[in-house]
């Protein structure tokens, strides 16, 4: 059989591989990004009208784009409807902008670390990556300027509130200033926000591509998988109008159309008079689960780690002291039911140091986040032991 040349490029997620042995009841999972199923809203689809079970138009149900295209005006990013596409997921934005803007050899700049299945979805279609290091309050903007200079992208793709991996929320002066190198340069921005409306303290989340106007082309992307129900895949991608209408072509010939039950939800859910009301309760429940992460890190890897306390979203990015082998550490969690990410994964070209862990904190309770850090810190000190020692702890 002969399959496509593409396909030697298509690496399998340690994420899906992981999360088949995170099903297991007693595993204490820090390793997916998955919303609390107690979180949720519920699905009622009994006023659904009859009429949606019929085919719809690839762009997506008018409602819901001229929702979406009034909250990302509200946020200083004038959008018509028309430049809204509804998708399966944003991470099919994802796809059709890879398939859009790479060929093999292709630069795309991105954060280090990133959103894994991004980093997956652009490399499958032959991206080669230049990598902006994150600090604290997003990339450093004099980086990227050089980088856009030298390298010549076909995009950037930026991750700038509440960041996966690493938590990050870019600060209002960055912001600022990587829109000020976008319009200098004319490289397109390719913004991914899955994470902005799970918010437990104040912080700066205008969208970059708010402030680019139209100097510059811009994508930006929104779900309704962190705030919502997963499981129905509505996502979107609203772009500029020298984008917009090719996204639109690729997804004609990649699913024809979003399932319009979802999208019906999505509007709905998006209208409803408790729609506020639900992110609070989203966000206080949440916030207690961030909380309880920081309390047990604190307790548990006082001496062990550094990290920052997320501002929002669904992560910690906690660095070790020590380099330890991460997927060492990992076999060993697992031996004894905790799943962590490892760092490495999360970079487009690993980084020789390792010791770094992504712990999720949405879809355990605060007694398993505690007992999980727990048992966690104790496989770190084992992991770190003199081999001759770490066999005898290893028996007992
Ligand atoms: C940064 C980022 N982008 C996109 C996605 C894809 O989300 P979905 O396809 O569920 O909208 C995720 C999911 O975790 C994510 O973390």
């Amino acid at each position: 059989m002969q399959f496509s040349e593409r396909l030697d490029r298509l690496t399998s997620s340690l994420i899906r591989e992981l999360l088949a042995l995170t099903q297991q009841p007693d595993m204490i999972s820090f390793a997916g990004g998955l919303p609390a199923a107690g979180a949720m809203p519920p699905l009622a689809l009994a006023n659904l009208p009859p009429a949606l079970r019929q085919y719809g138009t690839t762009d997506g149900e008018p409602e819901l784009r001229a929702a979406i295209a009034r909250q990302l005006t509200g946020l200083g990013r004038a959008c018509r409807p028309d430049q809204v596409l509804v998708t399966s997921g944003s991470q099919q934005g994802l796809d059709l902008v890879a398939k859009l803007f790479i060929d093999p050899g292709t630069e795309v700049a991105v954060e280090a670390p990133s959103y894994l299945a991004a980093l997956q979805a652009f490399r499958f279609f032959g991206a080669e990556f230049a990598e902006l290091p994150l600090t604290a309050h997003g990339i450093d903007p004099q980086q990227l300027r050089e980088t856009l200079r030298r390298r010549r992208p076909a995009f950037v793709y930026l991750i700038p509130t509440f960041q996966n991996p690493s938590g990050v929320c870019y600060d209002a002066a960055t912001r600022t200033a990587v829109a000020e190198v976008l319009r200098e340069t004319g490289v397109a921005l390719l913004e991914d926000e899955p994470y902005r409306e799970l918010v437990y303290e104040p912080c700066e989340r205008t969208p970059i591509c708010a402030k680019l106007g139209d100097a510059a082309p811009w994508m930006v992307m929104g779900s309704f998988s962190k705030t919502g129900i997963p499981g129905l895949r509505i996502g979107y991608i609203a772009a500029s109008d020298d984008i917009h209408p090719q996204l639109v072509r690729i997804k004609q010939c990649t699913d024809l159309h979003t399932n319009r039950i979802g999208q019906w939800w999505a509007n709905e859910f998006l209208q409803s008079a408790d729609y506020l009301g639900h992110l609070d309760r989203l966000r206080a429940y949440y916030r207690a689960q961030r909380d309880a992460m920081q309390a047990g890190l604190e307790t548990h890897f006082a001496d062990l780690a550094r990290w920052n306390r997320p501002h929002g979203g669904l992560f910690f990015w906690v660095e070790l002291h020590e380099a330890l082998d991460e997927r060492a550490l990992l076999e060993r969690a697992l031996a004894r039911k905790v799943a962590f990410m490892p760092g490495s994964a999360f970079y487009a070209n690993p980084p020789a140091r390792q010791g770094r862990m992504r712990l999720n904190f949405s879809h355990s309770t605060p007694e398993q986040i505690d007992r999980g850090l727990r048992v966690l810190a104790e496989t770190v000190r084992e992991t770190s032991l003199p081999a001759g020692r770490r066999r005898i702890a290893d028996q007992v």
